[in-house]
């Protein structure tokens, strides 16, 4: 039996409501729950907004609000690694604008953008932290201290060969 993309819309339709549900008891849910759907789903759907208004009892307009707002939630699929370089000043007086230009280069994307072959999505992130080891990064949510260009070539050499 395969399933068609009519039942895996369905699907993440249920998901969404299930984690906004779950979730709405807490104070200042929107948040936690757009978190949750982005560690779940891997982003935030546009279709996942108005599921989440209607859980909330907000409109959808001042749900697309906050996605939007929010560099954190991302708004398309993501790659299947996601490498996040921390880019706030404690790290950038240690190079960290060097090491995203290098990881830019090497990519071939820019920051929020995704490799044309799905492997690698690239982020930047403002604090992760670990201040005293910068530059600091992310890969798949393992954190990196004084990450130069060649570690994080060798990073990067484990996920993509
Ligand atoms: S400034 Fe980069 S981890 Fe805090």
């Amino acid at each position: 039996m395969t399933t068609n993309v009519t039942d895996l819309a369905a699907l993440r339709v249920g998901r969404v409501r299930e984690i906004a549900t779950a979730r709405r008891g807490l104070r200042g849910p929107l948040i936690p729950i757009l978190h949750a759907i982005q560690e779940d789903l891997g982003h935030i759907d546009q279709a996942d907004v108005p599921v989440i208004a209607d859980v909330l009892n907000l409109s959808a307009a001042e749900v697309h609000g906050v996605v939007t707002f929010y560099r954190d939630f991302r708004r398309e699929r993501g790659g299947r690694t996601t490498l996040r370089i921390c880019r706030a000043e404690a790290c950038q007086a240690v190079g960290a604008e060097a090491l995203g230009a290098h990881a830019r280069r090497r990519l071939g994307v820019d920051f929020g953008e995704t490799t044309s072959d799905g492997a690698v999505t690239l982020d930047e992130v403002f604090c992760l932290g670990n201040c005293a080891l910068g530059p600091a990064v992310q890969v798949d949510g393992r954190l990196h201290g004084r990450v130069s260009p060649a570690r994080l070539d060798a990073l990067l050499g484990e996920v993509v060969p």
